[in-house]
């Protein structure tokens, strides 16, 4: 039988560090919680904040174009009527919600010891699922945590691009969290293409541009995400700079001071502790 989580094994480490995508099978495609009827009961569980609605059908660089957001009324109906109604839809931090934070915790649990890693080493974990109409698209982005997609139902192709250069990437970089989402205006370089059907998914690691399009059948997927030290650095000092270049002073790009890089990081937390202890 296959296990619920990704069929990973300690080589994926090495994926890991070297940021490379790579294809698994999974063994979530019909586990209870996760039928078409659930997702909708889920979604009528869940606070308007935590759902979106969009159009299904965009171009995959669609920029700011791609955040057309639709009403969320009457979710539970219209998930039921995806086959039909030309829509995508969003669950967004399933994870709030206890049976689902258990599911989210045995994969990423089951992953972290097929591979050899300490599941403690994985955290801010999160879950997502993804109900969308035939040849609905995922435009292309880029997310900064580490991200495990799996196909619950339907064919799609999953695609993976890289930035032009490092100046792209530095500017792609800013946009994020200036409030870009990681979206692309224009559609990067293709370097990878793999097919996902039910029982098999693909590691998007972080800061790796990526773009999904569905086939021609209605398309149910879960997404559980992570950060492990190397990404949780690299996001808190480019929320440091981004914060800093507002000053008007261009600070050091993540990676070119480690010195200075572990001064942010230190800096960032700090600040997060006192608007922990202001917000009680
Ligand atoms: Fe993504």
């Amino acid at each position: 039988m296959t296990a619920l989580w990704p069929s990973i094994d300690p080589t994926f480490v090495r994926d890991v560090e070297t940021r490379t995508p790579i294809r698994f099978r999974h063994g979530l495609a019909g586990h209870p919680l996760l039928t078409l009827d659930e997702i909708a009961r889920l979604a009528e569980e869940m606070p308007p904040a935590s759902l979106s609605a969009e159009p299904a059908e965009k171009p995959i660089a669609a920029g700011d174009a791609a955040d057309v957001a639709e009403s969320t009324d009457d979710i539970g109906r219209r998930i039921r009527d995806v086959a039909v109604n030309r829509s995508w839809f969003t669950l967004l931090h399933v994870h709030q919600v206890p049976r689902y934070r258990a599911l989210v915790d045995e994969v990423l649990d089951g992953l972290a010891e097929a591979s050899g890693m300490d599941p403690a080493d994985l955290t801010r974990r999160m879950g997502f699922l993804f109900a969308s109409s035939p040849r609905g698209v995922t435009a292309a982005h880029f997310d900064i945590e580490h991200s495990f997609c799996m196909q619950l139902q339907g064919t799609r192709t999953l695609g993976f691009g890289r930035f032009a250069d490092e100046e792209e990437k530095k500017r792609e970089i800013e946009r994020y969290w200036n409030g870009s989402f990681g979206r692309f205006h224009e559609q990067p370089e293709t370097i990878a293409e793999h097919v996902i059907s039910p029982g098999t998914g693909c590691y998007i690691p972080p800061y790796t541009p990526h773009w999904i399009v569905n086939g021609e059948e209605t398309s149910l997927s879960m997404t559980v995400t992570f950060f492990n030290r190397d990404n949780e650095t690299e996001s808190l000092v480019q929320a440091f700079n981004t914060k800093f270049a507002k000053t008007g002073i261009t600070p050091k790009p993540f990676g070119e001071s480690p010195s200075r890089d572990r001064v942010k990081v230190g800096a960032m937390k700090a600040w997060a502790a006192v608007r922990r202890g202001a917000a009680r």
